[in-house]
């Protein structure tokens, strides 16, 4: 149980009490911080950037796990992983060909820090597997990137099998986009190793609760 990993989606919380919000969710046993970086072009979203992922990493000790959604995505690793992030995941998407996305996890790497890469929705698992063994997560976007609190679809669950069964042990599967205390069990029983959650975490009174409802 305690193997599952939770990674608290930051996108749905309090942005003018981030300190806080970051230490309550750690209070409530929550090991990492998930980091939503949007910029408009990849998704229709815009969130935050480097100077914010720079101030958390001096306001906590969590695992901070970004969540690229940007186009060029090799542009951006530097300053992401100077800012202080422990985990880098972008969007396949997101690169031109599989040179680039070599290119990237190697940057990744470079900072000796985990790289991951995320697929969306419509995306098959197994333009992922060429990769697998050169990256530490696959993110499963089990909702179209770009806002917080919408629901699930059930028919993206069903990549994590997919890859799991083509990764090693060591591999982190990860999902996000409308994980609830329901939805969490379905990723998990398939295979998923984390769990990222914004609004359901950050939108219930009692976040602890909130947690131990999602093993
Ligand atoms: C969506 C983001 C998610 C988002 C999830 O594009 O990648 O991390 O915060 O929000 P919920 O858990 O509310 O679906
Ligand atoms: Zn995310």
């Amino acid at each position: 149980m305690e193997k599952i990993i939770i990674s608290p989606s930051i996108l749905s919380a309090d942005f003018a009490n981030l300190s806080a919000e970051i230490n309550a969710v750690k209070s409530a046993g929550a090991k990492w911080i998930h980091v939503d970086v949007m910029d408009g072009h990849f998704v229709p979203n815009i969130t935050i950037g480097v100077p914010v992922v720079k101030s958390l990493r001096k306001a906590t000790d969590l695992v901070l796990d970004t969540h690229l959604m940007i186009e060029n995505p090799l542009k951006y690793i530097e300053p992401f992983a100077k800012a202080g992030s422990d985990i880098l995941t972008f969007h396949f998407e997101a690169c031109e060909n599989e040179k680039e996305i070599e290119e990237v996890i190697k940057v990744i790497k470079s900072y000796g820090i985990k790289a991951g890469i995320s697929i969306k929705p419509k995306t098959e698992p197994e333009v992922l597997f060429p990769f697998l063994d050169k990256i530490d997560l696959v993110l499963i976007m089990t909702v179209e990137p770009g806002f917080g609190g919408q629901e699930f679809m059930h028919e993206c669950a069903l990549k994590i099998p997919k890859i799991k069964e083509k990764s090693g042990e060591e591999l982190i599967i990860q999902v996000d986009g409308g994980i609830n205390n329901l939805t969490s069990k379905i990723c998990t029983s398939l295979g998923a190793a984390s769990l990222v959650a914004g609004s359901y975490i950050f939108g219930h009174e009692d976040y602890k609760k909130a947690i131990d409802s999602l093993y």
